[in-house]
Parts: C-alpha cells; structure tokens; sequence
C-alpha cells in the first residue's frame, strides 16, 4: 500500500492532519490500534480554545458541536472561600467551547469516512522502518493472524499519543526529553445532574484542588486533585460529593448540585517535552511529543495546533517542492508548546495543595491568586493563554 502521509494514531491530532491534509489535496491513510468505538468513547478533555473550535467550522465538522456544545465567556477562580471572575470574552475578544473530546472524535472519524478517506482501525504490531530515508514505511497486521503489510509513504506523521511507537523510533542521541512529574493526579467523574455553575470553577482549598466542569444540559463533568499513587477503589461515591462541597464551599453556603456518578477514573499528571519533534521523515503531532498537567486545559489544543503546522509545511512541500517549513516545523511547534506547558505549570502550581508547602509558601499562592485575580494585567495573562495563543510562524 502507498500513501503520500502515513498518519499514526486516530486521535485529534491524527484526525485533524488527515482532514486538514486532504482541504490542500494531499492524500494520507490513518492506522489506529483501537477499535472505532473505542475511541470514540474514551472519555478525555472538554475544552477547545477559540482557534480549535474556529477550525471545526473551517473544516465543516462544526454542526454537532454547535448543537450539543457551550460558548463559555468566562470561568472563576476560587479561594479562601470566595470566586472570582476571569472574563475571558471582554479581556480578549475570545470565548472557549466546552464539547467533550470523544465527541470531537466522532465528528471528525465521521467526516474522514465520508470524504472517503482511509481510517484503519484495530491495527496491530505496528513498527516504523527506514525513517530517515525518502521512502519511510509503517509496518503492520490488520489483526493478530493477518500478514504484515506495509504502508510506504513520503512521510510519517507520528500521531500515536503518548505511549505510541513514534517517539521511540528517533534515537536516543537525536531527541531530548524534559519531564516534571506531580506528586498528584485528578480524580475526574461523569455525573448525571444539571450544571452546578454556568461557567467553569478552579478551586484552591485548604484540602486540595477542585474543578466544576460540565458537559450538557444533564451531564456534568467534575475533577478532585487526589494523591499520585491514590487508587480509584478508595474513592466511594459518597466520599467524591463530600470531598467536592467541602473543597468548593463559599462562604455563602455554595454547594455543587450531586446526582448518580456515571464514571469514575485517575489520571497522572506530568509535563513532558520531546525535541525536536522530527527526525528524518519523521514528525511528532500531539501527546506523542508532548504532554501537559490538564490544569490549563491544553493537551487537545496543543495536538490541533501541531497538526495545522504540519498540514501546512506538507502541503507547501507538494505545492512549491520547499521543504522549508518542513525544516522549521518543530521550531515553530515548539515555541507554542513551550508557553502552553509554562502556563500548564503555573496553573497547577498555583490552584493545587503541595503538601511540602510551608505556611509561608502557601501565603504566598494565596497572594498569588489574588494579586492575578484583581489586577486588569493579572486577569488578561491568564484570559490570553487560557482562550489560546496564536502559532507563531515567523520563528
Ligand atoms: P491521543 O488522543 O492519545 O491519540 C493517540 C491515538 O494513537 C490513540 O487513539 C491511540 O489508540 C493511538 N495509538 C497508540 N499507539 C498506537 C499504535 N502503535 N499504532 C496506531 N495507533 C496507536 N487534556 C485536557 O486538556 N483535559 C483533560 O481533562 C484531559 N484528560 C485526559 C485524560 C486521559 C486519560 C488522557 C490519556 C489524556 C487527557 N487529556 C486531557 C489530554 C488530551 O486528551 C490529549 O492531550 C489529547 O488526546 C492529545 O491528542 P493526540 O491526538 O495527540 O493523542
Ligand atoms: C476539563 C478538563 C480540564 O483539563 C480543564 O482544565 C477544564 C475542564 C473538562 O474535562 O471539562
């Protein structure tokens, strides 16, 4: 089988490039180890900046999210029990949608297909060969007792999240990875209630960091910092609503509207950046280059953006035979990166309890927050990074 772009991985960052590679005229086929229900039900982030969902109605993908998802013109921040307003629309001209990433998944599967492009799902043994030639190949089974076959292409799009095969394919000597890990991780669950707030609330309390998010009209989404090493099965429903109103009480009497928990899970929290992010025929889209604590919202973004660099410097490499863009790729990615991670960093490190933090150190977060939250400078940094940076492609 040949291609032009060999798309590892059917997440967003997989699934916008293969979309965004066939608007320039550019043919790709997509391999995905998981099973189309699968993905499209795994449960993951919920917040597409201004750019992200302005490019799903570039692409035509924009119809189900107009429908199911919320323009959100600003969130709060909560502290020694009281919110304040980050107005996200008036400092900068720009909202967030919340529409949650499965549903982005089933747009943009359901788009590819009718485009008719090539998704192949359930992929299996996939492995990268001759990546630093002009004929890179994938090498993979259709399922455990099919031959291998290949997949030749003129380039590599290594799209496969975190834990895919890509990154590992450049040698060690070409890459450096920097990596903070966090001594904790969110406990995030799906419940059937109406919203508690009309818009999002990151809450710093004495007993850890807590989130109110939401996901329609009867879902709602919400997440509790716990301990890295905290086991899900510790967790009752009981012990989540009571730790929720205890971490977000007012002194107003607040409290989050409870109902039926859907869906219960921990995930890790790590910031991870892998540069260059190409080597070879070879570029890294999304997770697989690079990872954020969720607590700026940017991991999704992040995987969009890079996608949307590529397109571009592929497609003008097809068009006008440069492969000068091509060139700079990682650099223009990871000027963007590196400000969504810092901003990811401050997030975290500003609304979440460390437990090595003294008495000073957690006066001086408390100071933090209310210096960023009541000075106009202070509101429109966070506004401006939270609603989306532009690329920078002048770099
Ligand atoms: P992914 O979405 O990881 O997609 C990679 C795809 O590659 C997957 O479908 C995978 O099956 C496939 N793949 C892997 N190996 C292979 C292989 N060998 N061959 C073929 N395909 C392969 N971000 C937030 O902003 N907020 C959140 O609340 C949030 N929650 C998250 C919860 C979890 C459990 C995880 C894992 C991530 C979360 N994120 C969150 C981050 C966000 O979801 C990611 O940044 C985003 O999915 C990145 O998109 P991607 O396309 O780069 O990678
Ligand atoms: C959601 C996830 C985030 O990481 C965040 O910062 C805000 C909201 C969500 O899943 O809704």
């Amino acid at each position: 089988m040949r291609t032009q772009v060999g798309i590892l991985g059917a997440g967003p960052a997989g699934l916008m490039l293969s979309l965004l590679l066939a608007q320039r005229g550019v043919e790709s086929v997509v391999l995905e180890a998981r099973s189309r229900q699968a993905i499209e039900q795994t449960i993951r982030a919920g917040v597409l900046e201004q750019g992200t969902a302005d490019l799903m109605r570039e692409l035509g993908v924009h119809r189900r999210m107009e429908k199911l998802g919320e323009e959100h013109e600003g969130i709060e921040f909560r502290f020694r029990g009281r919110g304040r307003r980050i107005p996200l629309k008036e400092l900068t001209g720009k909202c967030v949608t919340l529409y949650a990433q499965h549903e982005v998944i089933k747009d943009l599967v359901a788009a590819r297909l009718a485009q008719g492009g090539e998704i192949l799902f359930s992929v299996q043994d996939v492995s990268l060969e001759a990546i630093d030639t002009e004929r890179p190949r994938i090498r993979f089974r259709r399922d455990p007792d099919a031959p291998f076959e290949l997949l030749e292409c003129d380039f590599i799009a290594g799209c496969d999240g975190f834990h895919g095969p890509s990154r590992a394919a450049i040698p060690e000597s070409a890459r450096q990875e920097f990596v903070k890990t966090y001594p904790m991780g969110w406990l995030g669950i799906l419940t059937q209630a109406p919203p508690s707030s009309r818009e999002l609330i990151y809450s710093n309390s004495d007993r850890g960091f807590a989130l109110v998010s939401t996901r329609s009209p009867e879902i709602q989404r919400m997440y509790l910092q716990v301990d890295a090493d905290d086991d899900i099965r510790n967790w009752s429903d009981d012990r989540i609503w009571e730790e929720l109103r205890l971490r977000l009480a007012t002194e107003d009497g607040w409290e989050p509207i409870e109902g039926p928990i859907l869906q219960k899970s921990i995930v890790q929290m790590r910031s991870f950046v892998c540069a260059p992010m190409q080597y070879g025929r070879l570029y890294l889209t999304g997770d697989a280059a690079h990872i954020v604590p969720p607590t700026g919202a940017k991991g999704l973004n992040l995987a969009v953006s890079d996608a949307r660099v590529l397109a571009e410097a592929i497609a003008r490499y097809y068009r006008d035979g440069s492969d000068h863009l091509l060139q700079r790729y990682s650099a223009i990615c990871l000027r963007r990166v590196w400000k969504a991670e810092r901003f990811s960093y401050f997030m975290t490190q500003m609304l979440h309890r460390f437990s090595e933090h003294s008495p000073f150190e957690r006066e001086i977060q408390l100071a933090e927050l209310d210096y960023i939250t009541s000075s106009r400078h202070g509101l429109a940094t966070i506004a401006e990074n939270y609603v989306g940076l532009p690329i920078e492609w002048d770099t």
